[in-house]
Parts: C-alpha cells; structure tokens; sequence
C-alpha cells in the first residue's frame, strides 16, 4: 500500500488482527532519525521512525515545552516541483486497514501558516490536509480512512472495499467531556472523540460486551449516554460542522443505561434529516448498534429520536459513527507497476516522486510518465529528457507493453539496450546522447509501428538491419553525430 503526503505521524492498522497489548501494523513517527532510541511509546504502543517506509524528504523537530513526544519531530518535503511523496507500508493484500494520519507544524519552519496539500491512499485521492484552524488553537490534527489493500472482510463489511473508501468524518461519544477513547479500549485503535451539547446526560449501570456486537464498540463509549425526558424527542444536531453533499456511512450506537432486568428496555424510532433511519428500535441494558451503508447527507445533520407510544423512559444514545464513501480512483495494471518500480530500481537517481502509483491520481503520476486512463490505466509514454539520469535500464522495460514513446534522451545511462521485442505499440524511441554500450537489439526491427529509433552518441554496435519497412522509418544510430546535424537522417 502506498501513502502519500507531507508531514508528521501515522498509523496503519489492519482490522481484522490485533493482539492484546499492540494492534499489528505500524505505528510511525515521522522525521524521528535512524536510532531506535528515538522510538516513542504512548500508553502501550510504541512508534517506530519512519526511515525505512520513505526515502525522500527531511527532517526536523518542533522546541515547545509540553509537547508530547510524538509530536516533537516531523518529516517535510521542502521540494515542491515533485508531484508526490509516498510512504510504502508493507500490507496484506485484501487486508483491510486503518490509516490515520496525523499533523502538527508548530511554526517548525519559522513560519505563521501550516501549508495546505492533499493526501493520496493508493491511487485515489484521499483529502485536503488543512490544519489551519487547528493551528490556530495550538492543537494538531488527525484524519482517518478505511482501505483495503488491493478481498476478505468483517469490519465495514457493508461496504464494497474494491471500489470504495470509508474517510472517518465524526466518530463521537455522547455525553463525554474527557479525553479521547482509543487503543486499548478500542482493540482497532479507532478514536471516539468525546461529544456533548446541550441534551441531558445518562450513566451507565452495567457494561456492554463489546464482542456482542458485530463492530466490536469499546464497552467505555457507552458509560455515558444522551437521553431526554420521558415522551419527549431527542434531537441531536451532529456532526457539529456542515458535510459536503456525498454517501455516507452512517453507525448509531444504543444502550438502556438502568440496571439490567426484563423491563430495562425501551423502544424508538430514529430518523436523520427527516428521514426514517430504523423504526422500533428496542434497546436492552446489552446495547445495539444499527447501521445504513450509504446514506445521503448534505450540510448540517439532525438526528431525531421519538419515542414509542407509553414508554415510560426517554430515549438514549451513546455513539455514532460518520464516514464519508470515497469512491477509488482506479488501478494501474498490476505489471505495470511491477516494472516501473524496477524500472526506478536500476536508475540512480530517479525523480523524487518515483513512489506509489506510477499513474495515479491522474495529476500526480509519476514525473515524465504519461498514462492512458480506463478501468485498468496503463503506461503508455515514459519522458525523462535531459534531467541527468544516471544508472540503466531495467530488463523489464520490456513488461510496458502499452508503451507508445520511450523518451530518455540527453541523460548519463549506462549498460546495456534491453531486448523491447515486446513492446509492440512503441512509435518512437529516444536513448540518444548517453553513455548505452553492447549490440543494439536486434527484436527491434520487429515493431511494427516504431518509426523513430535515436541511438547517437552512445557505445553502441551494431545496425538496426534494414527491410523494406525501414524506408519509412526516421533512424539516428551514429555515434559521432555531425555536429549541428540535429535533424534525423533517414534511411
Ligand atoms: C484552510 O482553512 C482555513 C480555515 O478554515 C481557510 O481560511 C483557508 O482558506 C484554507 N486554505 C486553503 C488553501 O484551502
Ligand atoms: C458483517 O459481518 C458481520 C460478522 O460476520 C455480520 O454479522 C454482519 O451481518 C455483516 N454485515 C453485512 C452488511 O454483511
Ligand atoms: C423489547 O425487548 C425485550 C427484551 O430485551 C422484550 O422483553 C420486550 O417485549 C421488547 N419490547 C417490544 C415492544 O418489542
Ligand atoms: C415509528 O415508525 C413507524 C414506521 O415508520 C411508525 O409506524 C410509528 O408510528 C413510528 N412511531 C412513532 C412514535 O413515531
Ligand atoms: C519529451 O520531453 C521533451 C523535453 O521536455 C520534449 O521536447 C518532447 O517533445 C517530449 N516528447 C514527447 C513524445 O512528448
Ligand atoms: C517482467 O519482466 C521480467 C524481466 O524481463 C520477467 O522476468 C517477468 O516475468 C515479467 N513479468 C510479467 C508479469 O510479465
């Protein structure tokens, strides 16, 4: 799995293994150096540095007495001509993760203004990063999504994870004013943000299993609950902000907060924005959850609990979760990526942004690699002219078969030609003015539609050989090109 963004901190989860004192998965502290006295550990879990997950970047420390820890140090992309940076977490494919990002600035640049960038997951876009007015409180910011690494499931088993992703928009307990419930109530170290309004608060007498419930809730989210008085609605305007116009999925979370016996539950009907949510819910002492996979909303949300006709108590609500649906960007062709990545293996010094997915999103493909959008994207063009290139050039070049222009001119590339016998799409072929040695291959005559083959001023030997074809074709081989001869000669 790729991940591609700025700064700080993160965290990968996947949701179905976790063990009792960590969650398996990586816990990352971002810019913490290479010795593992830097690691940090925050209750039971410990952050690890994050050299080994990304090889660009730099990074830097944050002077501020009181700071926790794992805020202090930070990783930053100062080179803003790449198109993308990208961590790369090992995963288990069909795995479904938890990525939780998290940003502080802390004016760690001299500056006023945290910077504003988006965030990728994979190939799809996943959000803007805008910590602005976190900022401006002095607090740091988080942003979670839910991703499966390119099928299996449980958690969030309502939706379909090879064209969605679930981006946590609220995830609250009612009735709270403490700190914030994670890991290790919550075996996903999923974070509940505590929540409180103006609606009267219940405690709980008797505590909820969490493994009675498919979602696995931490049982402390229910020890306090909003409730109102008997008969009356119970309205709850929340999440506090205005939601862009989108899917969402949307878990309520209930318990009867009275001592469990056969009259403690109560019955009501739920509805958000107007719209009849679940009707006759019945809640007992051991909780419930009910969800809606996709549900629209738009601007401010309201949720509305009735209660049944002659019930005797209000009704409660403990939790509930917001995400947003965020449908996937697309997926570059297995191969492809398999052979761009040990294209970038045997370069030197490749482009900074040569990390994630070479295609996508469709403006952050890699430098100099152009692709062909559809179900499947494929790559179809490679141009890295003169940016002083060193290294050479992997055999499997050979996988790009979707390739139509390969563009490497005026670099420092070294070795051999490999064999491109496959590459049957390829128009033009440009490995001019570089430093190429061995037999030029002879499979290329084979490509039917290449009509530009640029080899001067290289160590190359030997002769594209000539066919009938080749009268059509625009061929430069000479390696002592005459000079101010810059235009292809023709054969
Ligand atoms: C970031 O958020 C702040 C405060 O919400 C807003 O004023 C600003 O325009 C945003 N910046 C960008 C670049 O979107
Ligand atoms: C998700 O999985 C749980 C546990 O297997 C199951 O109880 C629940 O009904 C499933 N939900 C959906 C929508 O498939
Ligand atoms: C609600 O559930 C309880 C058991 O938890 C049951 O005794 C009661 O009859 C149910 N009430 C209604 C109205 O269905
Ligand atoms: C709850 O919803 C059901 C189904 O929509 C409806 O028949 C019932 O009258 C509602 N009850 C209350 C108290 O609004
Ligand atoms: C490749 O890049 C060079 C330099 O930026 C440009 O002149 C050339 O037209 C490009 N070739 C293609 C096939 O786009
Ligand atoms: C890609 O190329 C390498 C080396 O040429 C070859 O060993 C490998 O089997 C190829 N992979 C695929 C998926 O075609």
């Amino acid at each position: 799995m790729s991940l591609c963004l700025f700064l700080l901190w993160l965290v990968t989860i996947p949701l179905l293994a976790y063990s009792q004192s960590n969650p398996r998965g990586y816990l990352l502290n971002c810019g913490a150096g290479s010795s593992s006295g830097n690691d940090v550990t925050v209750g039971s879990l410990k952050y690890i540095t994050d050299e080994g997950f990304i090889s660009v970047g730099s990074t830097s420390t944050i002077k501020q007495d009181g700071l926790v820890p794992i805020l202090t140090t930070l990783r930053y992309f100062p080179d803003k001509s790449a198109r993308k940076y990208c961590y790369t977490i090992p995963v288990i494919r069909g795995g479904k993760y938890l990525v939780r990002t998290t940003y502080y600035y802390g004016g760690f640049d001299g500056g006023k203004e945290p910077p504003v960038f988006d965030q990728i997951v994979e190939g799809t876009k996943w959000s803007v990063v805008n910590t602005t007015e976190d900022h401006a409180k002095g607090m740091s910011s988080y942003y979670e999504i839910v991703v499966q690494a390119k099928g299996k499931a449980l958690m969030y088993n309502a939706t379909d994870f090879n064209k969605y992703a679930l981006t946590t928009v609220a995830r609250s307990s009612f009735g709270d004013d403490g700190d914030i419930i994670g890991f290790p109530d919550d075996k996903f170290n999923r974070l509940w943000q505590p929540y409180k309004d103006q609606n009267p608060v219940v405690n709980s007498k008797h505590n909820v299993t969490p493994s009675d419930f498919w979602n696995i809730p931490p049982a402390k989210i229910f020890q306090n609950s909003f409730t109102a008085s008997r008969g009356k609605p119970l309205q709850i305007k929340w999440p506090a902000g205005s939601l862009p116009s989108a899917s969402y999925y949307i878990a309520l979370y209930f318990q009867d907060n009275r001592n469990p016996s056969p009259l403690s539950w109560r019955v009501f009907n739920v509805s958000v924005n107007d719209k009849n949510f679940y009707a006759n819910v019945n809640v007992s002492t051991r909780g419930l959850t009910v969800y809606a996979p996709q549900w629209p909303l738009s601007g401010q949300t309201q949720i509305v609990l009735t209660p049944g006709q002659g019930i005797p108590v209000g009704p409660v609500i403990s939790a509930g979760e917001i995400m947003q649906i965020l449908p996937l960007g697309g997926v570059t062709i297995n191969r492809d990526v398999g052979a761009m990545n040990e294209l970038r293996r045997y370069f030197d010094n490749p482009p900074p942004d040569w990390s994630g997915d070479p295609c996508l999103p469709g403006e952050n493909s890699w430098t100099g690699v152009t692709c062909t959008p559809g179900k499947q994207y494929r790559v179809t063009a490679l141009n890295l002219t003169g940016i002083g290139l060193s290294g050479s050039l992997a055999p499997n070049i050979a996988n790009l078969t979707a390739l139509h222009h390969i563009w490497l001119g005026g670099n420092k590339l070294s070795g051999n030609i490999p064999e491109m016998g496959s590459l049957k799409e390829l128009q033009s072929l440009h490995l001019e003015n570089n430093q190429l040695e061995g037999l030029i291959p002879q499979s290329l005559r084979k490509l039917p539609k290449l009509r530009e083959i640029f080899l001067q001023n290289n160590k190359v030997k030997g002769d594209v050989p000539h066919t009938p074809q080749d009268k059509k074709k625009n061929i430069q081989l000479k390696n002592d090109l005459d000079s101010g001869s810059q235009s292809p000669a023709r054969m």
